[in-house]
């Protein structure tokens, strides 16, 4: 594959931005990998330089130990094109700017409300900007499945699907490309790694924060759609997947459409939605809105490997704390044999991988309480990966 020559960043002013790509910039700048000029594309009436301060703020305020020499060069790289999505104008602007930079093929980054997907996409092949380009799309990737098909289709009008990158930023985090290595790379895993030996999964996304200014864009989304058909079906995908045939980005796909194909469609009396105390003041939120910021489910995988095993799944914002983990837990052993008549049972065997901020692996086992009877106490095996093998990538 040919390198894009320019890197477009429609929404470049906007939360996604703020929040992950241009921290992600930097660091690919202070990797040495960024080295193609980065264009944003904003409704806003900046210019180049209150574009550039904002980057250097968004550095400054999420990377304590940004180095100055990184941060200028990066800042001299980004230019902002300011325009409507909706008007021409914008579009030849933009072709015109890409010129000027020598660019003859972009890669388009669409960090901007899903509403707006199928404007742009149009905008861009109407401006000739499309032909030797790349595109790579947020999600929400569409509502639903007719309106999913139809942005397909409209991408498919336009891009071919080798230039096509439907993004999930999960996919991106060390700790989740962990649970691959972990599951594959480790032989003791594998003969336990089915429903002979699993009693249930666990996964956890909660967030100790609201939808900070994200009004509009939730009221559209929810949190079914924002973190639960796309970051936390994936993290079951990796979960559940037989091994693939190699680490390519189809041989893996293939793998996970097995897994999602033996989902059973969930089940309304599976399902809880809630919504925070609070949610309906915040700005851009109807006054009446339904719209879930919790959910919790059940999934059901019937293949071989998992029928019986309940998939359970929880997320929401504002919660008590923030944590992603996935929590395998075995079945206990068939006799109890060092059960005190007095004291409750062992627990259950536990594998629980820590995939967020702390991210590493803990199981939890038993062993001989000390004293003189056979009973058994709780001990953990733990690996904080920070600490054992340095700064991983988010
Ligand atoms: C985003 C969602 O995709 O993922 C947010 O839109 C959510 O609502 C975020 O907070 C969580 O990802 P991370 O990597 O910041 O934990």
């Amino acid at each position: 594959m040919n390198s894009s020559d320019a890197l477009v960043l429609f929404g470049a002013t906007g939360d996604l931005a703020r929040k992950k790509l241009i921290p992600a910039l930097y660091r690919m700048s202070a990797r040495g990998d960024l080295r193609v000029p980065v264009v944003g594309v904003a409704r806003s009436d900046w210019g180049d330089a209150e574009f550039r301060e904002h980057v250097r703020q968004v550095v400054e305020g999420s990377i304590p130990d940004a180095e100055p020499v990184v941060l200028d060069a990066l800042i001299e790289n980004v230019s902002l094109v300011a325009g409507d999505y909706v008007s021409d104008d914008t579009f030849s602007r933009l072709a015109t700017r890409l010129a000027a930079l020598g660019s003859r093929s972009a890669t388009h980054y669409l960090a901007i409300p899903p509403e707006m997907f199928p404007t742009v996409i149009e905008g861009l092949g109407s401006s000739g900007l499309t032909s030797t380009a790349r595109i790579v799309v947020e999600k929400p990737f569409g509502r639903d499945l007719p309106s999913a098909q139809r942005l397909n289709a409209l991408l498919h009008q336009h891009f071919d699907e080798s230039s096509i990158f439907r993004i999930d930023h999960y996919l991106g985090k060390e700790s989740v490309e962990d649970l691959l290595v972990f599951r594959f790379a480790n032989s003791l895993l594998e003969p336990i790694w089915n429903n002979h030996y699993i009693a249930s999964v666990q996964v956890t996304m909660s967030e100790a924060f609201g939808i900070e200014g994200r009004g509009a864009f939730y009221e559209e989304v929810g949190t079914i759609r924002d973190v639960l058909q796309n970051h936390l079906l994936q993290v079951i995908t990796l979960l559940a997947m037989e091994p693939p045939l190699s680490t390519d980005a189809d041989a893996l796909r293939d793998e996970k459409v097995k897994v999602l194909k033996a989902m059973r469609p969930l089940d309304c009396t599976h399902i809880v939605r809630g919504q925070y105390e609070g949610y309906l003041d915040e700005a851009g939120v109807a006054p009446k809105s339904d719209v879930e910021t919790y959910v919790a489910c059940h999934v059901e995988i019937d293949s071989w490997r998992w029928a019986g095993v309940p998939f359970y799944v929880r997320t929401g914002k504002a919660l008590i704390n923030t944590v992603l983990e996935a929590v395998v837990e075995f079945h206990r052993p068939p006799r109890m044999l060092f059960a005190n008549p007095d004291t409750p049972p062992p627990h259950a065997n536990l594998i629980r991988f820590r995939l967020g901020a702390d991210d590493g692996v803990t199981i939890s086992l038993q062993a001989k309480q000390p004293g003189s009877g056979l009973s058994t106490t709780p001990v953990e095996l733990s690996v904080a990966f920070a600490a054992a093998l340095g700064a991983r990538q988010e």
